[in-house]
């Protein structure tokens, strides 16, 4: 049985001042969650917090059950890369999670399949678990080609860093027409793709296939957490608004219990 996994990405907000509050929160409510028992009835938590507040999420997270982590990283180890992020700084920070190949990265910053493949052999070869979006546009599901986008999506890291990479890495499903537009995809909608994922990688092997944590993410909250997480290949959330407000993501952890 797969461990549910809540993961916040909180993209880019918060202040020192908010982010102390969210984060005592967050801490202080999932501790209450896990009094039943270390694993929460099978869930984990993470926060994937903005660059400059690594610090601080681990300065408060550490020694609770939350891990944290970080919304992008560079594919280059050091050097030259002025404004970049490595794996091994975010190590620093001990970090647990890296989200690779957000669409927002994707769309915003023109991160081609090649170069998340990049980002994602970064984030494994230094111990981060990378958790690789994929996901379509709505011109591409309603083109019917939704299959084939989070295919190639999906081949472009397997080519690279091959299917047993997987068993050290998280997907999360985001079809980008649900993302912060209050549209979610419907439990069916997701389930299908999520079924269509873990399927294609059990060709090449299965058991990481039945490892592989996959995450829904887009407009998911607590009021549709539930029948998201009920469905038999949803395996947590990746959380974008929700997750900036502390009762509210909590409320998803709890759903995620089973
Ligand atoms: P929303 O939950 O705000 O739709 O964002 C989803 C997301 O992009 C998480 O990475």
């Amino acid at each position: 049985m797969r461990n549910k996994l809540v993961a916040g990405n909180w993209k880019m907000n918060g202040s020192i001042a908010q982010n102390k509050a969210l984060l005592d929160g967050v801490a202080a409510g999932f501790a209450a969650l896990l009094s039943s028992g270390d694993t929460a009835k099978g869930v984990q938590c993470a926060v994937c917090v903005p660059f400059p507040y690594l610090f601080q999420a681990q300065s408060v997270l550490q020694g609770s059950k939350l891990a944290w982590g970080a919304q992008n990283l560079s594919q280059y180890e050091k050097g030259a890369y002025t404004g970049e992020v490595s794996a091994s700084m975010l190590r620093d920070f001990a970090c647990r999670y890296v989200i690779v190949g957000h669409s927002e990265r994707r769309a915003l910053y023109g991160e081609s399949d090649a170069i998340v493949a990049d980002k994602f052999e970064a984030a494994i070869n230094a111990g981060l678990i990378p958790i690789l979006c994929v996901g379509e546009t709505l011109a591409e599901r309603e083109a019917n080609v939704t299959e084939q986008v989070v295919a190639r999506q999906l081949d472009a890291v397997i080519v690279k860093c091959g299917a047993a990479s997987l068993a050290k890495a998280v997907v999360a499903y985001e079809p980008v027409w649900a993302i912060g537009t209050g549209k979610t995809a419907s439990p069916e909608q997701a389930q299908a793709v999520h079924a269509f994922v873990r399927n294609k990688i059990a060709q090449l092997d299965g058991a990481v296939a039945d490892g592989l944590q996959i995450l829904y993410g887009g407009s998911m909250k607590a009021s549709n957490a539930v029948e998201l997480l009920s469905m038999a290949d949803i395996d947590g959330g990746l959380i974008g608004g929700a997750a900036l407000d502390a009762d509210e993501f909590l409320a998803i952890c709890r759903a995620a219990q089973r």
